[in-house]
């Protein structure tokens, strides 16, 4: 077996607003990663487009989430960061993977299965092959470890699939070029630190999410601090106090819910949180959880809008990211092409 060498890959969309739910539970496991990982960072625009967005606003959103991402302190010039559709090697690799790739997998997808409901004959084939598209993201860059959340772990399984499938299919052919036998790894999901899922503040059972038509279920990170403390007063939570003890958040999902966002912010365990604020009534612990929240959200925001303020400054990383990502693309796109035929040396 070869050993390959570990790189971490993760994508973001680019939609806009983003919320509490995207900082906590991808952009900051992300920051910290970069302190143990080379690491690639993509503002995934291409599969933004499986459903409709309004051009000029694509254009906005996906330097709006690069800002965010750089404010929340990423650091570009340590690591890549860029948006995809700027290295043509993520499609062109996607249509490969097209081909390895099988009807049933995909169809089994749960995630195009909610997204695209009960109208699946209009979704676009996009929305169907996204999955081929995010393995192609990752095995692009021969990617090891992928920090995903729990929604997007079928997605990375079927990654493995496509790399394994592709590594047999083409065995012979890696052979005969003397290539490396396992030619693509195969991804592993990277959980850094609790998992983190943030449900809405209106109901402890949905993911927090842009597309709820109430804002007032999300903590967006543009927010101001009034917003913010009027959100989290009028989250909902059951009559009793808080519990001393994590078992005591069963069945209290809206506490629990509260608890793992303070538990985010702060950096500690629930356990902690609990022993601190056991006993408490929910108006007290929301004071608190306004405090934290506000003191961690509104320096990355001010510092989002600091740099939307200058585009040229943005765009100019993510050339610059592009270019970085590009050159250790090429080699891998330029290998594919010879396993599979498509060139000749
Ligand atoms: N599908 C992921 C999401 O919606 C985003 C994504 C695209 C991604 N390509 C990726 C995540 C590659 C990890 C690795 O969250």
């Amino acid at each position: 077996m070869t050993t390959h060498t570990s790189r971490v890959f993760s994508g973001i969309q680019p939609t806009g607003n983003l919320h509490l739910g995207n900082y906590l539970g991808a952009i900051t496991k992300w920051v910290a990663l970069q302190e143990s990982h080379e690491c690639l960072f993509c503002v995934v625009d291409l599969h933004a487009i499986t459903v409709w967005q309004d051009p000029a606003e694509l254009v906005r959103n996906t330097r709006e989430v690069t800002a965010a991402v750089i404010a929340a302190g990423i650091d570009p010039k340590k690591h890549i960061v860029f948006n995809q559709s700027q290295v043509s090697g993520h499609a062109e690799l996607a249509w490969i993977f097209n081909c390895v790739a099988r009807m049933g997998w995909l169809s089994r997808m749960t995630q195009f299965k909610e997204k695209a409901g009960k109208h699946r004959e209009n979704a676009s084939v996009g929305l169907f092959a996204y999955p081929n598209l995010m393995a192609a993201d990752i095995l692009l860059y021969k990617a090891t470890h992928v920090p995903v959340g729990d929604d997007q772990k079928q997605h990375l399984e079927l990654s493995r699939d496509i790399a394994q499938k592709f590594n047999s299919d083409f065995a012979a052919s890696v052979a005969a070029l003397d290539l490396a036998a396992d030619f693509f790894p195969l991804p592993e999901p990277l959980i850094a630190g609790p998992a983190t899922r943030i449900m809405s503040l209106r109901d402890g059972r949905a993911k927090m999410s842009k597309s709820d038509p109430s804002d007032m279920t999300r903590i967006n990170m543009m927010d101001d601090a009034n917003t913010i403390a009027r959100k989290f007063q009028k989250a909902r939570t059951d009559p009793e106090p808080l519990p001393s003890s994590e078992a005591g958040l069963e069945g209290r999902p809206e506490a629990d819910n509260l608890v793992g966002i303070y538990a985010a912010l702060a950096g500690h365990a629930k356990a902690e949180v609990l022993s601190e604020f056991g006993g408490s009534q929910f108006s007290a612990f929301k004071k608190a959880l306004t405090e934290i929240a506000v003191e961690r959200v509104a320096p990355v925001a001010a510092e989002t809008k600091r740099l939307m303020d200058d585009p040229g400054q943005i765009d100019a990383i993510l050339v610059d990211g592009a270019a970085r990502a590009r050159a250790i693309a090429d080699p891998v796109l330029r290998s594919v092409k010879q396993v599979v035929g498509l060139i000749q040396d």
